[in-house]
């Protein structure tokens, strides 16, 4: 079998080749398929971006239509798979509520599931796009003990995701188009991230000849950590208790750069970039446009640009490259929008499944792709002989 390599957390293995999503952390470089992410967000929409990923080229009009098309078309669930949603306790986190339904997915759509059938694997495609934001909604209204309304199609995919999480019970919602162009911009900068962790579990899976539902469960359930996408809802608690407290940002620092404490600047830091994410950059002016057309005045933003002056002038922050990641800024914009903080999450996955599934496709394509297995380095005892239990002390 050869010499295993002991990689914890995977730092120097490139378990596939891809042809997708193109990173330079120290230059702090972001481009899908060639792109740079900063045209992408400024010029695309999420179902365009989604196209680009999965299908390795920006679509033409007729294409991009029809896709959308296809999409929007299929918002709704099935009414049984709904009751999925009911019957979940309703303080469940609602990353649990989400991976529950795109699990049941596979239960309930099974003429699409068959990874070896293009046709299908197209469907299961559209189905995931179209449904997920709608299961987001639910997640959101179960919590709140509110109905869940149907999707209404002859609205785009982010105009219908935000009137079923807020048409109740304002009746006559519609959305900011400002919001929605916002969170459109936000989805697209979530959109992919190559090698991620979710992006990994989802291989991982599929690596085995699961379907394209249940491995895209697989990268919700990775998602949900404190160390991945559950770092944006962190950010926000982060801030709300440093203004209730009133503790000067400093002294919070101080905290932060303490060997004998673990509290960590959430927001900040990344695996890949040891420069400014260039999503980061994107959010902060998001941010800034969002906040004044809602006339919103939040503290969390001017206590946010605070730490990050300080970090970006810190020795401690210098040299270990860490800078704003994507999450430090969103949660402020989604607030803002009227998400509470719990959904902060389910919005990042919103945002991240054409990676998901692009990269799911490109493994499955891949005549080089294997099962993932990887080896160990084993610790434990050496071979010993059973031993009776009444000999045991
Ligand atoms: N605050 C304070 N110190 C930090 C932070 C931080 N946010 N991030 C890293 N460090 C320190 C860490 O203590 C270590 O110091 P030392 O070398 O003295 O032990 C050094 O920097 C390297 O950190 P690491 O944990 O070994 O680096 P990593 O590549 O394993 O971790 C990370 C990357 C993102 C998990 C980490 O930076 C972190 O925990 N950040 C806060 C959580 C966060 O914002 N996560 C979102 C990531 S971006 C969105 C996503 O992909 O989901």
């Amino acid at each position: 079998t050869g010499a295993v390599t002991f990689d914890p957390g995977f730092m120097n293995t490139a378990p596939t080749t891809s042809a997708i999503t193109f990173i330079d952390g120290e230059a702090g470089i972001l481009r899908h398929r060639g792109y740079p992410i900063e045209q992408l967000a400024e010029h695309s929409s999420y179902l365009e971006v989604a196209f680009l990923l999965i299908y390795g080229e920006l679509p033409t009009k007729g294409q991009l239509d029809q896709f959308v098309h296809s999409i929007e078309q299929r918002t709704l669930l099935d009414e049984n798979l709904k009751r999925v949603f009911i019957a979940l306790p309703r303080d469940a986190a609602p990353m649990a509520v989400l991976q529950a339904g795109v699990s049941a997915l596979s239960t309930f759509y099974q003429d699409s599931l068959d990874p070896s059938d293009p046709e299908q694997v197209h469907i299961s495609t559209l189905r995931l796009l179209a449904k997920m934001p709608t299961m987001a909604a639910y997640a959101h209204r179960v919590a709140n003990g509110q109905p869940l309304m149907y999707p209404d199609n002859s609205l785009s995919l982010v105009q219908n995701f935000l009137r079923l999480m807020f048409a109740f019970p304002v009746e006559d919602f519609v959305a900011d188009p400002v919001v929605v162009r916002a969170l459109e911009q936000l989805f697209i900068l979530h959109a992919d991230h190559e090698q991620n962790c979710s992006a990994t579990a989802v291989r991982l899976v599929g690596s085995a000849g699961a379907d394209l539902f249940s491995s895209i469960s697989a990268g919700v359930a990775a998602l949900s950590g404190p160390a991945h996408g559950g770092a944006n809802t962190r950010v926000m608690h982060m801030l709300d208790d440093l203004r209730k407290s009133g503790q000067d940002p400093r002294v919070f620092m101080e905290k932060v750069k303490s060997k004998d404490d673990s509290t960590r600047l959430m927001g900040f830091g990344h695996r890949v970039y040891k420069n400014y994410d260039p999503r980061a950059k994107f959010v902060k002016g998001i941010a800034d446009t969002v906040l004044e057309r809602l006339g919103i005045h939040d503290e969390r933003l001017e206590l946010a640009m605070k730490l990050e002056e300080i970090a970006l002038r810190d020795e401690y922050f210098i040299e270990r490259h860490l800078y704003p990641n994507i999450d430090f800024y969103t949660g402020i914009i989604y607030k803002a929008m009227g998400f509470p903080t719990h959904m902060f999450t389910v919005l990042f996955a919103i945002g991240r499944l054409p990676g998901w599934i692009a990269q799911w496709q490109e493994a499955i394509n891949d005549p080089d792709t294997k099962i993932m297995r990887p080896r160990q380095i084993y610790t434990g005892e050496a071979e010993r002989a059973y031993v009776p239990i009444e000999e045991r002390t």
